[in-house]
């Protein structure tokens, strides 16, 4: 199994419908494909862990890579690993950009408790909640 972690720079015009384009295309396809993960939206960026096959995610990030709604994108981590992160979470989508200042508030107040929950930290998971809370400053 595969575990990676990019983040990118979503193109400046997006819109909240393209953002549920991604996150349905990604659900089902990701379901389908037995892949885990959580992507994280906030303040125009995004940053992503895909946890699965390690071909399945290979082919994938490829495709995400020359995906237009997004740039700047940087691989951050990756690893073959045995056990996965987020067994119980299927494609977890997180967007800090709605009006809802409540729900962010909420989400900054409990990130750490996010992380904390998440079964078995590993590498790629301490990363990814290290950039998020990161994102999250800005
Ligand atoms: C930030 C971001 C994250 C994405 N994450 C996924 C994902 O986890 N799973 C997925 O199937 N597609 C994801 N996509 C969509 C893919 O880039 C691509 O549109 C999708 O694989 C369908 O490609 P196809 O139409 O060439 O088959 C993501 C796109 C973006 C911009």
């Amino acid at each position: 199994m595969l575990e990676l972690v990019y983040k990118s720079k979503a193109k400046d015009n997006i819109t909240q419908q393209e953002i549920e384009q991604i996150l349905e295309t990604a659900q089902e396809f990701n379901k389908t494909n037995d892949l885990t993960g959580c992507l994280i939206f906030h303040n125009k960026h995004f940053i992503q862990l895909l946890e699965g096959n390690e071909d399945t995610i290979r082919t994938l990030y490829t495709k995400i890579s020359k995906d237009l709604r997004h740039h700047e994108i940087e691989l951050i981590y990756e690893k073959i690993k045995s056990q996965r992160n987020f067994e119980s979470w299927g494609m977890a989508f997180v967007n800090l950009d709605d009006d809802d200042q409540f729900t962010k508030k909420l989400f900054e107040d409990n990130v750490i408790t996010y992380a904390e929950i998440t079964p078995k930290i590993t590498k790629a998971s301490d990363i990814f909640w290290h950039e998020v809370k990161l994102l999250l400053k800005k």
